[in-house]
């Protein structure tokens, strides 16, 4: 364990990306990268994040403001039912842990939208507890390295049994960084440090057979391939929310903004308004 733990670490060192949110250790601003991070690449996130906590730089700012305030800063990131849930967790924050982001993972498991992957998260990078966190790219890397397919408990237990005693931060950085460039779904194992006691890579990994044998692939966290997005319910909801960021839309005029049959846009309307997403002010529909 030791010699892999170096391995990663002298690999890591030079090459950690340089991202805005690790330089803070502000449990909110980390819980705000983590939830945008949770399904958007890190590319889109980056200024997205730096709009965000300019305009929230704490829990209470968020808290006070309305709904349409936060799902405006996070027009362009998708999901925007994680902008309710932060939102959401930010009132919890508030009401709950008079304002301080709790560092317990009971806590943290408690606040709105927040899942055991985030509160880890939280746990690791903010208050640097040794905590270990399982994204699809470190699932990717367990499921490969102990060469079998993981249910989400053994990932999680696995993954524990990793982490170095007061060196959770970057070691958890450091797996993600792993999984984002070098065990990527095609793996560049030759650049691996770990590859010198990795299952799957003694097994033959990368030996030009496919990845029929990838342990990865069905296991527990690691992401499936994404439903097509043109012509999807997402497309014309994204799309109708982007007008609203901008301006009220009449009720009559969303079938044209969401470039879709009445039918289906009346469908996706009464399923935004339930989830509180929107509001209906006579014929009118806007932000929260
Ligand atoms: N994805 C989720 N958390 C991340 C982090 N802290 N850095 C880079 N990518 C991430």
């Amino acid at each position: 364990m030791e010699n892999l733990h170096e391995s990663v670490f002298s690999w890591i060192t030079p090459r950690l990306r340089q991202l805005p949110w690790r330089d803070t250790r502000d449990p909110w601003l980390v819980l705000v990268s983590e939830v945008m991070l949770q399904q958007t690449g890190v590319h889109r996130v980056l200024p997205k994040w730096e709009a965000f906590v300019a305009e929230f730089p704490r829990a209470d700012e968020c808290a006070r403001a309305p709904l349409g305030d936060v799902l405006r800063l996070w027009q362009g990131l998708g999901y925007p039912r994680r902008a309710r849930n932060l939102h959401e967790a930010a009132k919890a924050i508030v009401s709950e842990h008079g304002g301080v982001v709790p560092s317990s993972l009971e806590g943290l498991l408690g606040l709105p939208g927040v899942g055991p992957y985030t509160a880890r998260a939280v746990l690791a990078f903010a208050f640097e507890a040794d905590a270990a966190v399982v994204d699809t790219n470190i699932a990717r890397v367990l499921a490969r390295h102990h060469g079998r397919t993981l249910k989400a408990r053994e990932a999680q237990t696995l993954a524990d049994a990793w982490v170095p005693s007061g060196e959770a931060w970057l070691w958890n950085q450091a797996l993600m960084d792993l999984g984002a460039t070098v065990c990527r779904p095609r793996p560049m194992c030759e650049v691996c440090p770990v590859a010198f006691t990795c299952a799957w890579r003694g097994g033959g990994a990368g030996d030009g057979d496919g990845d029929g044998d990838d342990p990865s692939v069905g296991s527990a966290g690691v992401s499936v391939s994404q439903p097509r997005f043109e012509g999807s319910d997402r497309q014309a909801r994204g799309r109708l929310m982007k007008a609203l960021s901008e301006l009220p839309v009449s009720v009559a005029a969303v079938s044209v903004v969401m470039d879709r049959p009445e039918d289906v846009s009346s469908r996706l309307v009464d399923d935004l308004l339930r989830e509180g997403l929107i509001v209906r002010d006579g014929d009118e529909l806007r932000l929260p």
